[in-house]
């Protein structure tokens, strides 16, 4: 059988990496959380004082991208892939409401970007991977054998951050999640550097109203369908 590249793209919140997750324990594939990137960046920033709610410093942070080094390792209990920075585990600290109020700032500087992209395309040389963020069909593989893009309502999207967060135990109000969930959409689809739109061969996916088994089986279905074709 042939290895593809899936590549999963969409608004935050549409279930992208459950998706993905479930696509890569299926077909024995590597999982890569872009996004994960981008926070374990931001993280980083956060730490060193880089950025803040009212400031980024856009020239410092570049200069110290050299000394961020991220790695994904598996953690078998989980069944997938968690992310290091700088060989420190903070998976956990990268989903908090504090990095998504930040995320969109470093993610639009084009070095963050650069030094991603290359990362991500080193990940994909063997194929054989499913990665989900916001570029992933346009810019990191713009020839994926098979492209994704998923769309959900805002008011759905945030209901499902919220409940997310709620059941790790974090004091959150839905207020502010589905503010930060509209605030990044408006922030991702409109930067100048590599902005979420949908990648003319993508296939669409509105999931507001559809559970996750039935995504899951439309999505296999189109998997099996290229897979067939390229193999
Ligand atoms: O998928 P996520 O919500 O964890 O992503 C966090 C942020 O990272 C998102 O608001 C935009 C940015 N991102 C990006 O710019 N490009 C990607 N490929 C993935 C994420």
């Amino acid at each position: 059988m042939k290895n593809i590249i899936i590549a999963i793209d969409g608004f935050s919140s549409t279930g992208k990496s459950t998706i993905a997750k479930l696509l890569a324990n299926k077909y024995r594939y590597m999982y890569v959380d872009s996004g994960a990137m981008y926070r374990a960046v931001t993280l980083y920033a956060k730490e060193n004082n880089l950025v803040g709610n009212d400031f980024l410093k856009k020239k410092e942070l570049i200069s110290n991208l050299k000394n961020i080094s991220l790695s994904f390792k598996s953690n078998i209990d989980l069944g997938f892939s968690e992310i290091y920075l700088n060989n420190k585990n903070v998976e956990n600290q990268i989903r908090s409401l504090e990095i998504s109020q930040l995320v969109s700032k470093v993610s639009a500087i084009s070095e963050v970007r650069k030094k991603l992209v290359n990362e991500q395309q080193l990940m994909g040389l063997d194929k054989g991977v499913v990665m989900d963020g916001r570029d992933i069909g346009t810019v990191v593989f713009p020839g994926a054998e098979l492209k994704l893009f998923m769309t959900a309502s805002a008011d759905k999207r945030a209901s499902r951050r919220y409940k997310e967060l709620i059941e790790k135990g974090d004091n959150v109000h839905f207020k502010d999640i589905l503010f930060n969930v509209q605030e990044r959409d408006k922030l991702d689809s409109t930067r100048k550097d590599s902005p979420l739109v949908k990648a003319k061969d993508a296939v669409e996916f509105d999931n507001s109203d559809m559970d996750i088994h039935e995504q899951f089986d439309k999505i296999c279905d189109l998997v099996d369908h290229v897979i067939s074709e390229k193999g």
